[in-house]
């Protein structure tokens, strides 16, 4: 009984029912909500604890905003950001932008774990499955390298290993920048993309971590 509650909760999670709020950010502050912990670009995840953040009102969403540039969150004051599978959704000109404003609204010493599709890793599953990406219609892992397209939001618009993005984020101002394992994942029982390892049994993410220097 305990298992299958777990279960549900979960899976209520992973599709974000019933626990978003759909709030503007004067109504979230007005309300007295956290800003300590935020999740940019949720989608259907909603991380209990976590201000969850989206463009897209979704049953997970706490906050709706565009997470480029965050408007109007206080600087300096967050301990911690975590964004999974969102920031290959932005050009390779915006990304020092975005991080670099993620950056501000870091306290000093707030974490940084982001999850991104990982190109190392998807061209050697890639290569090493050849066979079944050459059945007519199977797709060449069009969601995961190019977005699954669903919305105008939903489009990959550049990629990265974990030498590049590393180097991104200390150019932003960060530092100990390091990987961090698929599983288990950070946040007992959330299911997400950082996690993933579906169809052929490899993780396909690249989960990195790193601090905004104290
Ligand atoms: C692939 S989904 C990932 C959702 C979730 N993090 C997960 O792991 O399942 C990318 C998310 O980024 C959001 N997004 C894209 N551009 C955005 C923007 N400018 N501001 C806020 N959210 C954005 C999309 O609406 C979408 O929910």
């Amino acid at each position: 009984m305990k298992n299958q509650l777990a279960r549900v909760k979960r899976l209520m999670s992973r599709y974000g029912i019933g626990k978003g709020r759909h709030l503007g950010l004067d109504a979230y502050l007005a309300q007295g909500h956290d800003l300590g912990q935020l999740h940019l670009g949720c989608g259907n995840i909603h991380l209990p604890g976590w201000c969850n953040v989206d463009v897209i009102n979704t049953g997970a969403t706490d906050l709706v905003l565009d997470i480029r540039s965050l408007p109007g969150l206080p600087r300096g004051r967050a301990e911690r950001i975590y964004s999974c599978h969102v920031l290959e959704h932005f050009s390779h000109d915006e990304i020092p932008g975005i991080l670099a404003s993620w950056h501000e609204v870091l306290k000093s010493g707030g974490e940084i774990r982001l999850s991104v599709p990982d190109l190392d890793a998807i061209t050697r599953i890639y290569q090493a499955n050849l066979e079944h990406f050459n059945v007519p219609g199977h797709q060449p892992w069009i969601a995961l390298i190019y977005g699954g397209q669903k919305d105008e939001y939903d489009f990959h618009k550049t990629g990265f290993n974990f030498c590049w993005l590393k180097y991104l984020l200390e150019q932003a101002g960060f530092s100990s920048v390091e990987r961090y394992p698929n599983e288990p994942h950070f946040v007992p029982g959330v299911i997400d993309n950082s996690i993933g390892k579906e169809r052929f049994g490899e993780y396909f993410s690249l989960n990195v971590v790193a601090r905004k220097r104290g």
